[in-house]
């Protein structure tokens, strides 16, 4: 186990979830974490955004965390090795976790290329009852790297990039995703509507 610390103690707040809920989520408890994983350039960052705006807009707390932004902070001290990678999917996992607990609608927006790390963020929510749902952002890597907005491919691809993914460094697609969404056959409109359908059957969206 990674658990360091000793004679630490986890304490019981005395608002629950119904009572959060009841509270400031007018009823409904929308608590719940969507992960989106793909390969750089995907449309990951895009689709959590545009989501995001679409949830906020009618007033439904949402919060993305995307992997850009979150090495810049928290994970400034991970690169791309795979211990890195993992550990960097285990923080967010629980940071997710804990925005979820609050009553947000969580966007994660990692390329998490490891089924193990993903299924280790699903079990950190399962365990605390959180809804957790795995979005594969399939665009296949050519278009990926056509689309190449920071050209960081391109990079990768003359060696000045190490451990990048698809290029030198493993992708494992999700096996069994709660939705696929094929960016490059269907727009952001569309992919932000089956998004909100998702939540919709899951009882989050009204
Ligand atoms: S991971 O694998 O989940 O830990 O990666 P993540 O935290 O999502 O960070 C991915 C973004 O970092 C940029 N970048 C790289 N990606 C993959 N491999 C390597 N080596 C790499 N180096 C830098 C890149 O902009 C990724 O952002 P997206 O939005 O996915 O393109
Ligand atoms: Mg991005």
């Amino acid at each position: 186990s990674l658990q360091k610390a000793t004679n630490v103690t986890y304490h019981r707040p005395l608002v629950d979830r119904n009572v959060r809920s009841k509270m400031m989520g007018r009823g409904r408890f929308r608590g719940c974490t969507l992960w989106l994983t793909g390969f750089s350039g995907a449309g990951k960052t895009t689709l959590s955004f545009a989501l995001e705006d679409y949830l906020i807009a009618r007033g439904i707390p949402a919060f993305c965390l995307d992997g850009d932004n979150m090495r810049v902070g928290l994970n400034s001290d991970l690169d791309f090795t795979d211990p890195d990678r993992e550990e960097n999917i285990r923080r967010v996992a629980e940071v997710a976790k804990l925005f979820a607990e609050s009553g947000v609608v969580t966007l994660c927006a990692f390329v998490s290329p490891f089924r193990q790390d993903r299924d280790n963020a699903r079990n950190i929510h399962q365990k605390a009852g959180l809804q957790f749902m795995e979005i594969y952002i399939d665009a296949p890597l050519e278009i990926c790297e056509k689309r190449d907005p920071r050209g960081l491919y391109k990079k990768a691809r003359r060696g000045e990039i190490k451990n990048f993914t698809g290029i030198d460094s493993p992708y494992e697609p999700p096996q069994r995703p709660d939705m696929t969404l094929p960016t490059n056959e269907m727009s952001v409109s569309e992919c932000t509507q089956q998004l909100v359908d998702m939540l919709v059957t899951r009882n989050i969206l009204p």
